[in-house]
C-alpha cells in the first residue's frame, strides 16, 4: 500500500496520513509533487490516493498527473478520498471514474468535510473552533474507514449514480470552465508585497517569479491557495476581492 496525495493547504495530506497511519503504519505516504512518485507507485498494488475537491471537480494539476501517468494505473487497486469545505456530490466518483478509465479497479471513496481553504471569500468562513470540530470528526471517520479497508469492506462514498447526478447538477455542469484550464487570475498586489519570495517558492505549479517591484503571477495557477493562504503581507488573491483570514486549513503542506 502507497499513499498519494495532491494537498493545497494541508487538509489532504492530513487525511491521506491519518488514513494511511491507521491502515498500515509501515506503508508510505507522499505528495504527487515529489519527483519519484510515479516510480514509487509501480512499487504498489494499492494505492490510497487523495485530492481536494475544486468547484466538484478535479484541481488541473491531479488530472493532468492521473492523465500524463495513464500506463500507471492499469490493475491497481485503488481508494479514492476527496476532502471538501461542504459539498461535492461525487468527489470520490469523478477521480474514480477517470481512473477507471485507465484500467484502475476502484475499492471505494471516502468523503471528508475540513477547513474551507478558500481564505479570500468571507461568506465561507467558520470560526476556528468549528474547523477544528470539522478536522475532528474527518479524523473519527478515517479511523473508522481504515477499520472497514482491513475488513475489505471499504466506504463507497461518492461512487454511485446519485452521488454522479448531484455533483454533476450541484455544481460542475455551471462552473465547468474553472477547473478546465490552468487560471490567469491570480492577483499580487503591489502595494503590500514585501518580495519576501514564499509564494515563489511554495508554488507546486513555480507560477510566479519575482519581479523588480513585486512578485509576479503566471497563467499556470491551479487554485491551490497555498501561496494565498501563506503570504505574509496577505497580497494574494483569486477568487475574492482581499484576505479575509489564513489558516483554516491545516497549512502543514510546505
Ligand atoms: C478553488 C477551490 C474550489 C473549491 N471548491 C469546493 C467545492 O466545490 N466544494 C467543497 O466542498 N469545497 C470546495 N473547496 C474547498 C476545498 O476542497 C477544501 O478546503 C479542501 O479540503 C482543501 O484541501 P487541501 O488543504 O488539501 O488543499 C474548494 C477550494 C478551492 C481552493
Ligand atoms: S509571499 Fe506575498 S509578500 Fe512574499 S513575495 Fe509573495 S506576494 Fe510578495
Ligand atoms: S499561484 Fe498560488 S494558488 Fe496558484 S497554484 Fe501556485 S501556489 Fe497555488
Amino acid at each position: 500500500m502507497i499513499g498519494i496525495y495532491f494537498s493545497g493547504t494541508g487538509n489532504t495530506k492530513y487525511c491521506v496520513e491519518k488514513l494511511i497511519q491507521a491502515y498500515d503504519p509501515m506503508a508510505e505516504v507522499t505528495s504527487i509533487e515529489e519527483e519519484n512518485v510515479v516510480q514509487r507507485i509501480s512499487l504498489h498494488n494499492e494505492i490510497v490516493i487523495g485530492y481536494p475537491v475544486q468547484f466538484s471537480n478535479i484541481p488541473k494539476i491531479v488530472k493532468d498527473f492521473i492523465v500524463d501517468n495513464q500506463d500507471v494505473w492499469n490493475g491497481r487497486n485503488i481508494f479514492v478520498v476527496a476532502t471538501m469545505g461542504m459539498f461535492s456530490g461525487d468527489g470520490a466518483g469523478i477521480l474514480a471514474r477517470l481512473l477507471r478509465k485507465y484500467g484502475a479497479n476502484i475499492m471505494g471513496g471516502l468523503h471528508l468535510r475540513m477547513p474551507d481553504s478558500i481564505c479570500d471569500e468571507k461568506a465561507l468562513k467558520k470560526p476556528f473552533h468549528k474547523n477544528q470540530e470539522l478536522i475532528a470528526k474527518a479524523a473519527d471517520k478515517i479511523e473508522k474507514a481504515a477499520q472497514k479497508l482491513k475488513e475489505g469492506n471499504p466506504p463507497q462514498e461518492g461512487l454511485g449514480f446519485l452521488s454522479h447526478a448531484a455533483g454533476l447538477l450541484g455544481q460542475r455542469l455551471y462552473f465547468c470552465n474553472k477547473t478546465k484550464n490552468y487560471s490567469d487570475r491570480l492577483k499580487i498586489n503591489g502595494n503590500a508585497c514585501v518580495k519576501c519570495g514564499k509564494c515563489v517558492s511554495v508554488c507546486p505549479m513555480k507560477n510566479i517569479s519575482l519581479g523588480e517591484e513585486k512578485a509576479i503571477p503566471g497563467n499556470k495557477c491551479t487554485m491551490c491557495y497555498r501561496c494565498i493562504n501563506l503570504c505574509p503581507a496577505q497580497a494574494i488573491t483569486l477568487l475574492g476581492k482581499r484576505v479575509y483570514e489564513q489558516g483554516g486549513g491545516r497549512y502543514d503542506c510546505e
